[in-house]
């Protein structure tokens, strides 16, 4: 292959003589597909997070076919799929990039479905070519689908020293195929000054947030909701230096409070809303913290906060797995910060037709009540377990006759389930539709909303009669716009997912996070929308764990998103194997408060300028809770003006996660956000 085709001509007269002993300098057209493409991100084409990493294609489709746009076949060029990234450094040297850019006319082939059979091609998704130089967007191509003739790209490059070259979709995460056909850069130097293909630059896992101080401080909600005669667990979540010593003023009768461990426990025998003041004390001080049980019934008045064992372990989940999260949970100290779910996904359950003896079994006994699988000798205890420690249980199930994973799941044992699990002292279930899509009947389709609603009114029904608190978690991946009915009376939803499973790559997190614009209007207090699981830290949805693919900034976004969402926030990595970097990002008191907020309240955009993003969220003690976003490839300024956010007048505004005060602005705040990064602020009025 021909790697540089010379164009101009070398200088000639006094400089030629001058630069004597130095490399020619002169103009050379050096073309894309010259470069390491190795250093190109690709994302995957399907699969869970980066399992199967591709490369770039020099003069081919990344599907190894010729280049076609359009109809039209390019001998050269560079397939490469959206989204993909590369970084190239241009020495300063370049002068232009031109290429003809478009989606490949092949389909992409996607890979078979969970049942193995091939899947149709994906209708003609929209694309955009963006060039990214030094930190300035320098050209975004019109939105290109399959089948549309190739655009022409010339940009001026003059002076660049670090450029992106990034092909995403207009929306959505799902990949196309895409070319960079006849791309080439025109160089105007020296030859070993030609543009070579760099690693994208990753930032270092920087610990934002200062550690908590010695003196006692209560964190946690200000706020509970219970239902008269249930049980009650409260652990109040408090830092400093240990021992500690909790106190607690008008408790309502028929509570009482372990003076050493912060625990709460009893039942509240009447309807009503119980104010009272949580004290902790140690030799550094005293703290004291105003909080409301409101025993109304209503469960959930603030977004829940956990650990599910999905994301990390997958079906491989037991008993001392489960035990050694509650461990971790407490020894890295989450649980001082309000912390408090340890749930069990799917994997628990048998299924009479696995092959997997770990799993395999008669599903229910003769009674039927449903058995555990051979990894959960005593499923009572392990509930015990958690509760003994301050923590609270959760369980997976579904309404169809089998769960995700093809175990035993709930159909026509509702009751009979809730009840066992309210047994095992299960606090939240989280009921996944999988498998009911097998019973339905002849015409029903999961396009038919009172056909989506009715396992869900079922699954209430039955969990109204169970004398246990049990937060009821919908999980149907969005259908039929489930945040516009999951709070309906009848089904009362304490969350719903609002999407498809989450992993652990920059373009699923945050195609999810920022894809819940308008949805803030239907979640309240009691009532979430639930955008899936968190990936950051080790996770492998099965025995082998890794390293989350998300950047140190990508988890700051995630944290930052999910918060301002009041997304449920359930941990879904090796919680034994966390490190200071991710304890730091989940034990940052303010940020959590934000997410605990009484109001209840979850952000919405304020903003979309290209790639940068404002969401904000009130809180009850009338400030603004506000997250700037960066989801460009470089570090660029993001600003927000005080009139966006319906504010007038001078403003204080505060660093949530470095903790620290920035001063007072007038009419707007700016602030350079890093590559895929945020600066999460609180804006109160002065
Ligand atoms: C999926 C669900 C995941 C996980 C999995 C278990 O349907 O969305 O979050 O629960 O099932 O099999």
């Amino acid at each position: 292959m021909k790697t540089f085709a010379r164009l101009g001509t070398l200088f000639v007269g006094a400089s030629a003589m001058l630069a004597a002993s130095f490399a020619p300098r002169q103009t050379f057209d050096v073309p894309l597909a010259s470069l390491d493409l190795g250093k190109m991100r690709v994302q995957p084409a399907g699969g869970r997070g980066g399992q199967t990493q591709t490369v770039a294609q020099a003069n081919k489709s990344i599907d190894g076919n010729p280049i076609r746009i359009g109809g039209k076949e390019f001998t050269s060029g560079v397939g490469t799929r959206a989204t993909s990234v590369l970084f190239v450094n241009l020495n300063g040297k370049a002068e232009r990039f031109s290429a003809m850019v478009g989606a490949d006319d092949n389909p992409m082939a996607l890979p078979p479905n969970a049942a193995g059979q091939p899947q149709a091609p994906p209708p003609p998704t929209p694309i955009v070519f963006r060039v990214v130089g030094d930190g300035r967007v320098i050209h975004v191509s019109k939105p290109v689908a399959r089948g549309d003739a190739a655009e022409p790209l010339d940009a001026d490059v003059h002076g660049i020293k670090t450029l992106v070259l990034q092909v995403k979709p207009v929306d959505g995460s799902r990949p196309v195929a895409a070319n960079w056909a006849d791309a080439k850069f025109t160089v105007n130097g020296s030859a070993d000054e030609a543009p070579v293909a760099i690693d994208i630059p990753i930032e270092p896992r920087t610990i934002l947030t200062p550690k908590p101080g010695p003196a006692p401080r209560i964190n946690g909600p200000s706020l509970t909701g219970v239902t008269p005669g249930h049980d009650v667990l409260y652990k109040i979540p408090a830092t400093g230096s240990r021992p500690i010593t909790y106190g607690a003023t008008n408790l309502p009768s028929g509570l009482t409070l372990d003076p050493s461990t912060g625990v709460i426990r009893g039942t509240i025998a009447s309807r009503g809303r119980y104010l009272v003041t949580f004290t902790a004390k140690n030799s550094a001080g005293a703290a004291s913290k105003p909080f409301t049980f409101i025993a109304e019934g209503q469960l959930a008045l603030t977004p829940a906060m956990g650990w599910n064992s999905w994301n990390a372990y997958g079906r491989a989940v037991s008993d001392s797995l489960a035990r050694a999260a509650a461990d971790a949970m407490i020894s890295k100290g989450l649980i001082d910060h309000g912390w408090t779910y340890v749930n069990l996904d799917d994997g628990w359950e048998r299924s009479a037709r696995d092959t997997d003896p770990l799993h395999e079994g008669p599903v229910r006994a003769d009674d039927g009540t449903i058995l555990t699988n051979k990894k959960f000798p005593d499923m009572k205890a392990l509930g015990d377990y958690m509760h003994s420690r301050g923590l609270k249980f959760g369980i997976y199930s579904g309404p169809g006759p089998t769960t995700c994973q093809r175990l035993e799941a709930s159909w026509q044992h509702e009751l009979q389930d809730f009840l066992t699990f309210a047994k095992w002292g299960v606090d939240y279930l989280k009921y996944d539709w999988c498998g009911y899509s097998s019973v339905l009947a002849p015409g029903e389709t999961n396009q038919q909303l009172p056909v989506l609603k009715r396992p869900y009114q079922v699954g209430r029904a039955a969990l109204n009669q169970v004398p246990r608190d049990i937060i009821y978690s919908l999980c149907q991946y969005g259908w039929g716009n489930v945040w516009e009915w999951g709070a309906e009376k009848g089904i009362e939803g304490n969350s719903w997912r609002t999407t498809g499973d989450i992993t652990d790559t920059w373009e699923s997190m945050a195609g999810i996070g920022f894809r819940q614009v308008g949805n803030s209007k239907y979640a309240s207090p009691g009532h979430w929308n639930d955008p899936d699981m968190l990936v950051i830290g080790k996770v492998g949805w099965g025995p082998r764990l890794r390293d989350s693919h998300l950047t140190p900034n990508e988890q700051y976004v995630h944290i930052t998103l999910w918060t301002l969402l009041a997304s449920p926030l359930l941990l879904g990595n090796d919680l034994t194997q966390m490190d200071d970097f991710e304890v730091n990002l989940v034990t940052n008191d303010e940020v959590l408060a934000v997410h605990q907020d009484a109001l209840g309240k979850p952000a919405d955009r304020v903003s979309k300028k290209d790639e940068l993003e404002v969401w904000a969220r009130p809180l009850a003690d009338g400030s603004l809770a506000v997250g700037l976003f960066n989801r460009d490839e470089m570090d660029m300024p993001v600003s927000v003006r005080w009139d966006e956010l319906g504010l007038k007048g001078k403003q204080k505004v505060r660093d949530l996660w470095r903790q620290k005060d920035l001063g007072t602005f007038d009419g707007e705040f700016s602030s350079v956000v890093p590559r895929h990064g945020t600066v999460f602020l609180k804006v109160t009025p002065q």
